[in-house]
């Protein structure tokens, strides 16, 4: 089968084409297209992402990303002669006009191309409902409804999360396999993005229980405030990455014995699994302001090396908390499977020190990260959590019955 994903939760506009065949418990995969159009450029002049804002590019971007990935796939063929049957006064334009009613730039796009684009061998359309921004979302339901009314086939709803679990199995090739037989379970998720931080229980294939979360600030989200504080733009997770990893190298593993300010590591012997990260962007924030006077300088006079030793003592602690926390459900709940996913996996040194610790651990599990691009949002991890929410009978041609869901958990 071959399936359209669609991505639109924060501020990646994305959307995929995978096939699909099934053999016995293998599921082989094929990308035959994949793009995302970031926001990043965008948000960056604001500090952080608006829902609106994300809305109004979504709805911009997403059919030109739609049209690119049809032309990878080789599936965009367009016939002008089309045209005559499908005036905008036949029942399924007025239809497709009330589907994308608040999506004002799509609906614009959509009367200019849409009539002419012949129906392209789509068996199934897989949307992101949440959680995530709702307006932003909106966007690629809606476009996901109308797409499903022209073609009349069924939609499938993915939450975001699952997808960036099952973002580990493509690998650097356009052809990957799934094997559901593989004895992965029991399997433990982190997942670590800029609007979550999760430790999941995976006790079954597609079968999770939430052991821990954030109380406050997602772990991306305080990458990014930290990285405000200290000047560097948005997304500040890359930068910090960047600084701290060149501050490890010019002194060593150790910090200088004249500079070790050291960060809190907020609930990291609590006996539960949950995170906190706001208090430790406050006492950030109070290393910043005391940190001149602490060492002669004069007020908001940080420089560039302080900055980056800032942002190791940052890193240094959140890392910490996440890969202790992490090791300690892998042995209660005698995990075979370390599963790393969301925007904030891309970060090196959380790898290195995860492998570093199962290995001291001698702890016999494997360890997935996700390739480079498929960290961040994307519709690919979409396409596939959703070809097996398929396999489990979960789509509907009512859609009506596919809605944004913000607030939507594992
Ligand atoms: O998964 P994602 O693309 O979007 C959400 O669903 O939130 O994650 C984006 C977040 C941002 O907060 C960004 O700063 C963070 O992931 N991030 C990183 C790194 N790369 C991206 N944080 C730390 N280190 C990195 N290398
Ligand atoms: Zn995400």
């Amino acid at each position: 089968m071959i399936i359209l994903s669609i991505e639109t939760s924060c501020d990646e506009t994305a959307i995929a084409l995978v096939e699909v065949k099934k053999s016995g418990k293998k599921a082989q995969f094929k990308i035959l297209g994949n793009e995302v159009a970031t926001q990043i450029a965008l948000h960056a002049q604001y500090g952080g992402v608006f829902p609106m804002m994300a809305k109004r590019e979504h709805s911009k971007n997403i059919l030109p990303v739609f049209l690119s990935v049809l032309k990878q796939a080789k599936l965009y063929k367009v016939d002008k002669k089309i045209l005559v049957n499908k005036k905008l006064n036949d029942t399924l334009s007025v239809k497709i006009n009330s589907i994308l009613e608040r999506e004002e730039s799509l609906k614009e796009q959509w009367g200019e191309i849409m009539p002419t684009l012949k129906n392209p061998k789509i068996d199934a359309i897989a949307v992101t409902t949440g959680p995530g921004l709702e307006p932003a979302l909106w966007v690629g339901i809606s476009f996901a409804r109308a797409l499903a009314t022209l073609w009349g086939i069924p939609v499938i709803p993915v939450n975001h999360m699952e997808g960036h679990v099952f973002s580990i199995f493509p690998t650097k090739s356009k052809k990957f396999e799934i094997d559901t037989k593989e004895k992965i379970i029991p399997a433990l998720s982190l997942l670590v993005s800029g609007g979550h931080t999760e430790l999941v229980y995976i006790k079954d294939w597609m079968k999770y229980k939430k052991i821990g979360e954030t109380r406050d600030d997602a772990v991306g989200e305080a990458f990014d405030k930290v990285a405000r504080m200290l000047g560097l733009p948005y997304p500040g997770g890359p930068q910090i990455s960047k600084m701290a990893d060149m501050e490890r190298e010019q002194s060593g593993s150790k910090p200088e014995a004249n500079f070790s300010p050291i960060l809190p590591r907020p609930m990291i012997h609590s006996k539960d699994y949950d995170f906190s990260f706001s208090g430790l962007k406050t006492a950030v924030l109070y290393m910043i302001r005391d940190l001149p006077t602490q060492t002669g300088l004069p007020k908001d006079s940080l420089n560039e090396r302080m900055k980056a030793k800032i942002a190791r003592e940052f890193e240094d602690a959140v890392v910490d908390v996440l890969t202790t926390k992490t090791i300690r459900a892998i042995k209660e709940y005698k995990i075979k499977t370390l599963i790393v996913g969301g925007g904030v996996s891309a970060n090196t040194h959380l790898q290195k020190v995860l492998k570093e610790k199962i290995k001291k651990e001698k702890l016999k599990i494997t360890t997935h990260f996700p390739v480079k691009n498929l960290t961040t949002d994307n519709a690919l991890m979409i396409a596939i959590a959703g070809y097996f929410q398929y396999q489990n009978k979960k789509f509907t041609k009512n859609i009506a019955k596919v809605k944004a869901s913000g607030n939507l958990s594992l």
